[in-house]
């Protein structure tokens, strides 16, 4: 069933195209009778669900003009959260908040009627994150599920929501439930754009058609990306520690990135926004510490960023960068460059995700880790 890799972890990263289109299917098309650059977007779970109505505004109506999102989720889904809060910010105007969930149960927040909570969970059976819906609703405020598994507790906990469709996830170590979030996400962010009018219909085309070529991007990259990071991973599998940076959507990134390591290779690390590290992570660069940094161009924040990378290796850290295709800026001071396929800035963590989960599973392997059921680590944490 590991369909000929060696670990579930592996077969679940090289399933992630088609994962996602999967999580993108009937969700994103183009109508027949339209023009040729015309897409749609319909999320039937929140737009559908008239039973659901309160007030006759279906789900969908009730999120786009609630005074706030708050998003509650943990670990990876957590990331995926702190994705969605830069996306409904800037595609929707909608403001967002991230909690944890675990911390947000138990700290009796402010929470309204007018407010709408949305759940992030791959297993739908995360204790604090279903604490938390249980506890918004006591404030009657709107509740969304983005959830994996088919009838799961938070699916049947929420209001309404949306599955997806990632397909099981076996590996305790989450990869394409993380990527198929993000979709998930996006997709939100894109719908709530277009019901606010926030976005306009020209950008809202934009988005979709590229949205739409991403698993292909992904998959013809993987082929040589493979080999890219198994270069890499050789390099660094002796590291006992390691940094990873981004900036703005690329921050959480950076966090997934080096939750993935320490979770199945046991490699202390830290994710920092870039310039962040000056404030004292900095301590840590020395010869050899592995730090990878995402650094897109059209990151709000590129050239400081490049500046940061400069004096990363200035200290003989060892310096992976991932950056866009055909970007050399970075030649002279990294040691590796890993270049990834183009798409719009709101989307790239789709994709420069994906190389840090190679570096994290290859490096695992050399190690000889139990990649698959990590020590003291379940799929999904149930206790409270
Ligand atoms: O099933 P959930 O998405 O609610 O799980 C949340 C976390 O326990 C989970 O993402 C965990 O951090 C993963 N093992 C990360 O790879």
């Amino acid at each position: 069933e590991k369909g000929g890799f060696k670990h579930f972890m592996l077969k679940e990263i090289m399933d992630q195209p088609n994962a996602m289109r999967n999580a993108l299917r009937g969700r994103i098309y183009q109508p027949v009778d339209a023009a040729p650059d015309v897409w749609e977007i319909k999320l039937g779970g929140l737009e559908k669900a008239k039973e659901r109505a309160v007030d006759g505004r279906s789900p969908l109506e009730r999120m786009a003009h609630a005074s706030r999102l708050i998003i509650a989720a943990c670990g990876t889904s957590w990331h995926s959260a702190l994705i969605a809060k830069c996306a409904f910010e800037k595609l929707a105007g909608v403001p967002t908040e991230v909690e944890y969930a675990s911390e947000f149960r138990y700290r009796k927040p402010l929470i309204c009627q007018s407010d709408c909570l949305i759940a992030i969970s791959q297993s739908g059976e995360t204790a604090d994150t279903l604490e938390a819906i249980k506890m918004a609703k006591q404030y009657k405020a709107l509740t969304i599920g983005i959830v994996n598994v088919v009838g799961s507790s938070i699916a049947r906990e929420t209001d309404a929501g949306m599955y997806l469709h990632a397909g099981p996830e076996i590996g305790v170590a989450s990869t394409k439930a993380f990527t198929c979030q993000v979709i998930a996400v996006l997709l939100m962010a894109l719908r709530l754009g277009k019901q606010l009018g926030t976005l306009s219909e020209e950008m809202l085309h934009t988005y979709c058609a590229a949205l739409s070529a991403v698993p292909d991007s992904i998959e013809e990259w993987l082929k040589s990306l493979t080999e890219q990071t198994r270069v890499i991973s050789k390099y660094f599998r002796l590291a006992t520690n390691a940094l990873f940076s981004g900036v703005g959507i690329h921050f959480p990134v950076a966090l997934e990135g080096a939750l993935k390591l320490k979770e199945i290779s046991y490699i202390h690390a830290e994710g920092f926004p870039a310039a962040e590290i000056r404030h004292g992570g900095i301590t840590l660069i020395r010869n050899f510490v592995p730090v990878i940094c995402i650094a897109m161009r059209h990151d709000p924040a590129y050239e400081q960023t490049k500046q940061v990378v400069s004096d990363f290796r200035a200290k003989d850290a060892a310096v992976v960068v991932i950056t866009d295709q055909g970007n050399r800026d970075f030649d002279q001071v990294a040691q590796f460059v890993v270049q990834c396929p183009e798409t719009k800035l709101e989307l790239q963590p789709l994709i420069s995700c994906v190389p840090l989960q190679l570096l994290s599973y290859y490096i695992a392997d050399m190690r000889g880790c139990s990649i698959d059921q990590p020590r003291n680590l379940a799929k999904s944490v149930t206790v409270e």
